[in-house]
């Protein structure tokens, strides 16, 4: 439903059966009983409302990851939408004793509205769960879907689009024999937070589903296409490449990155995302032979097939007035770090039984910093292990990577960053428009749910 100034949206989660292996039926947690979820659009400065309501047996709550919204709307992780049935238990009557402390289950209705201005780029933004504490199980149950924002800076670039735009959802998932998704502890009757510590470095899947099937291939015209790809696994990264690369190399084209459109293309032979990150890049399939597939393959980690996905390329001739300007894509506004007006640092570090930000562990109400808005801010990330650092809010720009240039997956406006063993990132931030309370985490979400989380209260 739309008004002249808003666009309305109304997504229920519920569970629902997806055929993703053969022979069997895989119970899913999904937005509309799909995973992925519905894809909502957006423009550009037009409120965007979504109604969601809660028809699975636990609380959840949904967070917008790259909107800039306000606190209310920003998916707090105690912000519960009750389950159906409003008590703690609902249909599954399962153990819900955990979550008694979170609030009282008589105030909280198994809805809530959602309200975004939308005064941010053109991007690829996604939504998904962000219960306290059980964030991890929750989205590997399938509780993501995409939210594209779009403007006309972008709409005027003559970007591929229509049939030739596709958002990828990338999302690693281990199956039980019967079909269904294995996760440590999956029964809601055994969910505590912090039982997941036999995966202390996040859970893993063996296959890569690619916006929910395995191994999809997609037919393809020669022709350029827009590929949106996000990595939603839990804690698996990934270094993406087609093979063949096709004759002369730089076969991914990116244009833009977490936040939006870059200020020009760059070609890359392999892209590299942690959980949470989105490349946007330009794939030209008239670069291969007619009739030929290429395929999108995962060089990073083991345990899994290197296949992600196949193109089969049609051998007719086609027309294609897309384009990507060689030069200039986007204004970019670059901010100084030399106009910080602070700088903070936090440590991500594993404690005894949780992980932690500088030595803390994750309590609601209790604010790590208090950015002034309108300030330029440079926060510095230290870590011993590989953690991919996520803001809430408002994005940032990678100023350096262990005290040097950043590396080449950085560019843009970014909202989460591959902080890796033993390095230092620094960003360059600048909170805008919303007081409040908004979070810092790690988006390895078994991380998350172990408690690597702070709030900062921006003022
Ligand atoms: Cu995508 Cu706070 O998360
Ligand atoms: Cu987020
Ligand atoms: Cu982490």
């Amino acid at each position: 439903r739309t008004d002249g100034t808003t666009d309305y949206y109304e997504i229920t989660a519920r569970p629902g059966l997806a055929r993703i292996v053969p022979g069997h039926d895989t119970e899913v947690w999904g937005y509309q009983a799909l995973f992925p979820g519905p894809t909502i659009e957006s423009r550009s400065g037009r409120r965007t409302v979504v109604t969601h309501r809660n028809e699975l047996p636990h609380p959840t709550v949904v967070h917008l990851h790259g909107g800039h919204t306000p606190h209310d709307s920003d998916g707090y992780p105690m912000d519960l939408i009750a389950p159906l049935g409003g008590g703690s238990g609902g249909p599954g009557g399962s153990g819900m004793a955990g979550m008694a402390g979170m609030g009282s289950a008589a105030n909280v209705k198994p809805e809530r509205v959602y309200d975004y201005p939308m005064n941010q780029r053109a991007a690829t933004l996604w939504y998904h769960d962000h219960t306290m504490g059980f964030t991890g199980p929750q989205v590997y149950r399938g509780l993501a879907g995409f939210h594209l924002v779009r403007d006309d800076e972008e709409a005027s670039l003559g970007l591929p689009q229509g049939a030739r735009e596709l958002p990828l959802m990338l999302a690693d998932r281990a199956f039980a024999a019967d079909g269904s998704f294995a996760y440590p502890a999956l029964d809601p009757s055994e969910m505590k937070p912090g039982v997941t510590t036999p995966y202390m470095n996040g859970v893993l899947g063996d296959v890569i589903l690619v916006n929910g099937a395995p191994w999809p291939f997609a037919p393809v015209d020669r022709a350029r296409y827009r590929l949106r790809i996000l990595n939603a696994s839990n804690a698996r990264r990934y270094r993406l490449e087609l093979d063949p690369q096709p004759p002369g190399g730089g076969g991914l084209l990116q244009i833009g990155s977490d936040g939006g459109l870059l200020a020009r293309p760059v070609a890359h032979d392999g892209i590299e995302l942690a959980p949470a990150e989105r490349f946007d890049v330009v794939v030209d399939f008239s670069r291969y032979p007619a009739g030929s597939s290429v395929r999108l393959v995962n060089r990073l980690g083991s345990g899994s097939t290197a296949e992600v996905m196949r193109f089969d390329i049609g051998s007719a001739q086609v027309s294609d007035d897309s384009r990507v300007p060689g030069g200039t894509l986007a204004e970019v506004e670059k901010l100084d770090p030399a106009k910080a007006v602070a700088t903070r640092t936090f440590v991500f570090n594993k404690s005894k039984e949780n992980w932690t930000i500088n030595g803390e562990e994750y309590r609601p109400g209790h604010s790590l910093a208090s950015p002034k808005l309108g300030q330029i801010e440079v926060w510095r990330f230290v870590t011993d292990f590989h953690h991919p650092v996520h803001l809430h809010l408002d994005p940032f720009q990678v100023i350096s990577r262990n005290a040097a240039d950043p590396g080449e997956y950085d560019a843009g406006w970014k909202d989460t960053v591959d902080v890796l063993p033993a390095q230092g990132v620094e960003v360059a931030v600048r909170f805008s428009d919303y007081a409040g309370r908004f979070l810092l985490h790690c988006h390895n979400l078994e991380h998350e749910d172990m408690a690597m989380m702070a709030e900062f209260t921006t003022q």
